[in-house]
């Protein structure tokens, strides 16, 4: 498995990152096996590929607590493991206690990689709780966050969909942040001009989340329409397509439907299946570090795995860009695929 170092850090990270949020079932993903958890996790590690991204909030605590139960069988080393915290956590006054849970349900003493998994601001925040919650002081944040790492909890430090702004704000606090965890597929271009060179710029690694648009640049859904609901919920959807959307615009079906149709006759013309090409593309991204995708078997990881080993050609990268150059225009600028432009959380 081919590997990059994140950034200017020490971390070095597989190409390759298992998704883990379809771990331990849940509304969203619908069930999952512990037994296929165990082995695609095992798969994972035997074949280089050791670096899984989770969080506290994905299946409301039970991903990380099937990840943990799956990695019992490795000695803590062979293992990288990254979790995240909700942003409305961050207060000095809770952050241990979120991280000690984690590590609690992870089953081990550290975490290699901690990342506050939303900008800290009131919008983005809503989305994480119920009530009124109160903004933790972003200076306050990182500190607390930095206490972690100084007492051997967590190694690294990152943010997650965090703009040029949040980000320049949570550089400005001094705190060594290593990593910006950002969407990056076909389907999902919108950090490449800015955010994406900032991050190289200031010395982040950057890991691509949702390398196949939780299963759109794959050949298992032939048409936009035999999505399971929850992942109708990106702005490439009309938001009357399923109740759970919140971005409430028109979507961009037609385009995103010509964009996967066009990558789908390029795959097939390379012989190869749709979400390899696709994952290959991610690899090449410039100034991505790792591309994360959601695995629930062995045989789709295998695939995946064999998808890393060799580079995509330059040219194929090309043709692929300008193939899905219309959905991009067509999607925007902005990088919060959940919601409407106007309620941008990432500004
Ligand atoms: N930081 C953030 O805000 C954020 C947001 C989203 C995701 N993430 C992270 O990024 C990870 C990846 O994103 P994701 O899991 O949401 O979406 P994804 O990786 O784009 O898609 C995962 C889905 O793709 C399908 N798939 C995987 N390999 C396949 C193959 N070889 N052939 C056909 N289909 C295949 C599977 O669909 P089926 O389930 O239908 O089999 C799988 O569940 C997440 O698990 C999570 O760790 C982070």
């Amino acid at each position: 498995m081919p590997t990059r170092r994140c950034g200017s850090s020490s971390l070095i990270l597989p190409i390759l990152g298992i998704g883990c949020w379809q771990f331990g079932g849940g509304e969203y993903w619908g069930p999952q096996s512990q037994g296929d958890v165990d082995a695609v996790v095992r798969h994972a590690i035997e074949h280089g590929c050791n670096f899984f991204d989770t969080a506290e909030a994905y299946n409301d605590g039970e991903s990380e607590r099937a990840l943990g139960l799956a990695l019992r069988a490795f000695p803590r080393e062979q293992a990288i493991v990254c979790t995240k915290i909700r942003p409305s956590n961050v207060t000095p006054a809770e952050v241990v206690a979120h991280c000690d849970a984690s590590l609690r349900r992870l089953q081990t003493d550290y975490i290699d990689l901690y990342m506050v998994h939303w900008p800290i601001t009131a919008h983005s925040i809503r989305h994480f709780t119920t009530g009124a919650t109160a903004v933790p002081d972003v200076a306050d944040a990182f500190a607390a966050l930095d206490g972690l790492r100084r007492s051997g909890k967590v190694r690294h430090l990152g943010v997650s969909n965090f703009g040029r702004r949040q980000l320049t704000e949570a550089l400005a606090t001094g705190v060594p942040l290593v990593v910006n965890e950002l969407p990056f597929s076909l389907l999902a271009r919108a950090i490449e001009p800015d955010i994406l060179p900032f991050c190289r710029e200031r010395g982040l690694g950057v890991l691509g989340y949702m390398a196949l648009l939780q299963g759109v640049l794959s050949d298992r859904y032939p048409k936009l329409g035999d999505l399971p609901e929850f992942r109708r919920r990106t702005r490439h959807f009309a938001a009357g397509s399923t109740p759970k959307s919140r971005h409430g615009t028109p979507g961009a079906e037609a385009e995103t439907q010509a964009a996967l149709d066009a990558v789908r006759a390029i795959a097939r013309r390379e012989g190869m299946s749709t979400s390899t090409l696709a994952l290959k593309w991610a690899f090449a991204g410039d100034g991505i570090t790792s591309s994360l995708c959601g695995c629930r078997t062995v045989a789709a990881l295998s695939e995946n795995i064999r998808a890393a080993l060799e580079p995509l050609d330059r040219d194929l990268v090309a043709e692929l860009n300008r193939v899905t150059q219309p959905l991009l225009a067509a999607l925007g600028p902005s990088f919060d695929y959940y919601e409407n432009p106007a309620h941008d959380r990432t500004v």
